[in-house]
């Protein structure tokens, strides 16, 4: 028993360090600019992730369209039909789990859906969003 509750914990914690890390400098980068700044907001991250828009491939699209709705469960690349796994870390623990990936998809999956990065503000909120889910 003890041995299998050791790294469920150390890995529960490492998880919640990394996302609470990133969004913590998250905050401090919008900090800069909105010095009253409260905090992420789910409301507005959902609008992030459940709008559409006319897309990097000339398509209305949105993270919805390849991350579905329900976020717990798999949903197809609105391109290439590919199966995605759940981008809930509740449903799919490895998600969120590195700073480089998280980065490295946000970038391209703005520029997919919206033409240009997200700002820190908008990272947040929906990375706020997502972890809610
Ligand atoms: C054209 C399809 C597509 C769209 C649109 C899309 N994504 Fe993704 N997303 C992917 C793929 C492919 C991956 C990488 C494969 C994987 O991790 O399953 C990914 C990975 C991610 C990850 C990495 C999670 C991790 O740490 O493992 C996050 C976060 C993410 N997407 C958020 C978003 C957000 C926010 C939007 C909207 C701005 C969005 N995605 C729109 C296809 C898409």
């Amino acid at each position: 028993m003890k041995i299998l509750l050791i790294p469920a914990l150390l890995a529960s914690l490492s998880f919640g360090s990394v996302v609470e890390e990133y969004l913590l400098n998250l905050k401090n980068e919008v900090q800069k600019s909105e010095p009253d700044f409260k905090g992420f907001d789910i409301k507005r991250g959902e609008e992030i992730f459940t709008s559409t828009h006319l897309g990097k491939k000339g398509k209305e699209i949105s993270c919805s369209s390849c991350h579905g709705i329900d976020l717990t469960k798999s949903h197809e690349n609105f391109f290439t039909a590919k199966t995605i796994e759940p981008l809930s870390p509740k449903a799919n623990p490895k998600r969120l789990t590195k700073v480089k990936k998280i980065e490295k998809w946000l970038k391209r999956n703005f520029n997919d859906v919206y033409k240009r990065e997200g700002t820190p503000k908008e990272k947040g909120d929906v990375i706020t969003y997502i972890i809610s889910k």
